[in-house]
């Protein structure tokens, strides 16, 4: 029956779509975290959120990475470094720019708060203006402190990002136990 005035609601309840045979069911891609061990090979991603080498270095060796991957292909990534028993920084987190703005990094940032929360209660990051709000977003809401000039005192070169000169740096938290994001 193809005219749907002529069905009855229980026609229209028993009718599947048919699919001609050997139809493949485009699949969902299957997003995992995984933990990075060759992390100096992603040296290239982390100088777009860090733009000096010297400075990712001081961090990285005593850092865990970790990746957002799709099927094969590395899709976001972050860097978190123990700074004490209870409390963690995200050091650096990107996006590859193809797949920006489509929930990427906030994918990555909430499966590993959750677990991250089993042995920490805190966890900070330290951003320029611009990216606070992306970072209140997922759930860094709670002001810490600001380290002025910052960015004059630790680089070589002036940093901007975007039409902004990076001056002081911020530094928010997220409560791991508490929060819900
Ligand atoms: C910042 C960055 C990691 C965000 O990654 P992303 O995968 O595009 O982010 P998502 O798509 O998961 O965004 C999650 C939410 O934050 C918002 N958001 C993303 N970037 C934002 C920004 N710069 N400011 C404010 N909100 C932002 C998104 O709109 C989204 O909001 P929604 O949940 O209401 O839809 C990415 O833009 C990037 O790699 N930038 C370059 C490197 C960098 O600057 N890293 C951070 C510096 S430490």
């Amino acid at each position: 029956m193809y005219c749907s005035e002529h069905m009855s609601n229980d026609d229209r309840k028993n009718l599947k779509p048919i699919f001609p045979k050997g139809y493949e069911f485009p699949k969902e891609p299957r997003l995992q975290v995984k933990k990075i061990e060759n992390k100096e090979d992603y040296m290239d991603m982390f100088l777009e959120a860090d733009p000096s080498e010297n400075m990712i270095r001081r961090y990285l060796s005593d850092s865990d990475v970790y990746a957002l991957k799709m099927e094969d292909k590395i899709i976001c990534i972050a860097v978190i470094l123990p700074i004490s028993k209870k409390v963690l920084e995200l050091k650096n987190i990107i996006t590859k720019e193809k797949y920006r703005n489509k929930g990427y990094a906030k994918i990555l940032l909430k499966s590993l708060c959750g677990n991250y929360k089993q042995k920490y209660n805190k966890m900070l990051v330290g951003t320029t203006e611009n990216n606070i709000p992306f970072y209140v977003k997922q759930g860094f809401d709670k002001y810490e402190k600001t380290i002025k000039n910052y960015f004059i005192d630790n680089y070589d070169k002036e940093i901007w990002d975007g039409k902004l000169k990076c001056t002081d740096i911020y530094y928010y938290s997220k409560n791991l136990v508490e929060s819900k994001k």
